[in-house]
């Protein structure tokens, strides 16, 4: 077959932007490339593949799990469906805490720890953006964690990487906590791609979705300098109870809240600076 027809044949299925980044994927071609080779046959291989993949969308299987691979600001990271799939909002608190980390420690190499690190993609992006940093990525998850060393290696990134409980049995000092943990409220509904394919140990957390800002707040001055920064994502309406865990336990730090682009409330940094 050739590509032309088998973009005929992926749209009976599935939006053309799909079949695009299908056909993309499994011929190594751009979308311009695609259009300029539309007459080049096909390996039979290859056309199984492209088949299967329909399929697995057509059964509600995200894109992202189905290509097996998705770019996180601007670095292509391998994931599967050990890990959840790296989210937009994310790539909005690695880029403020790249700047808070600027402000807070100028010239200093710094200690990162990123806590329910899945695919890496947190630790692993602020390693590449700032070389100063030296990032350790954490999960409790195994299976997360083969796909956290995946892409240290796939981006020749050099992080230290371990099996953990947040900060329990962890007795080394950071300068820098950052963590997206699981925040949704166990019942909470949720859309039914997510509910139905990504791992439920990176979306739910008991207590409304504070579970583990509570555990990570109340027993991380034991590994902060004094200088310190920590960066958390938030659920939208968590806010104010996560301000209220860090005040709970920690003295004297300075919190700002910021939005993502959509205007919703999405990252909490808390610090002390010392000055
Ligand atoms: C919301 S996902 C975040 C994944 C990735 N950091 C990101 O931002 O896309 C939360 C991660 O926390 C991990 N996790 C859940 N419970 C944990 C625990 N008790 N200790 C460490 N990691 C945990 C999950 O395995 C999952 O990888």
């Amino acid at each position: 077959m050739k590509i032309s027809e088998l973009i005929t044949e992926g749209k009976k299925y599935l939006h053309k932007s799909e079949v695009n980044l299908l056909l993309s994927y499994l011929l190594n071609y751009d979308t311009l490339e695609l259009y300029l080779h539309l007459e080049e046959a096909v390996d039979e291989k290859i056309i199984e593949k492209y088949y299967e993949m329909i399929k697995e969308l057509k059964n509600n299987k995200p894109i992202q799990y189905v290509l097996g691979n998705v770019n996180f600001y601007g670095i292509p990271f391998y994931i599967n469906e050990n890990v959840l799939i790296p989210r937009f909002e994310t790539e909005e608190l690695v880029e403020n805490t790249l700047k808070y980390i600027d402000k807070l420690f100028p010239d200093k190499n710094i200690k990162v720890i990123d806590l329910g690190c899945g695919s890496g993609n947190i630790g692993i992006t602020l390693k590449k953006k700032n070389d100063k940093l030296n990032v350790t990525c954490l999960d409790i998850s195994l299976s997360a964690l083969e796909v956290t060393k995946a892409n240290a290696l796939k981006t020749n990134t050099s992080i230290s990487i371990i099996e953990g409980d947040m900060l329990e049995n962890i007795n080394d000092k950071f300068d820098v906590i950052i963590s997206n943990p699981p925040y949704i409220s166990e019942d909470e509904e949720i859309e039914d791609i997510v509910k139905n394919n990504e791992p439920h140990l990176a979306l739910y957390a008991p207590n409304h979705g504070l579970y583990f800002y509570d555990k990570i707040l109340r027993s991380c001055s034991k590994n902060l300098n004094n200088t310190f920064l920590i960066a958390f994502e938030i659920g939208m309406t968590q806010k104010d109870e996560v301000i209220s865990l860090a005040k709970k336990y920690l003295f004297d730090v300075k919190i700002d809240c910021l939005k993502d682009l959509s205007g919703k409330d999405r990252m909490i940094f808390i610090y002390k600076d010392n000055i």
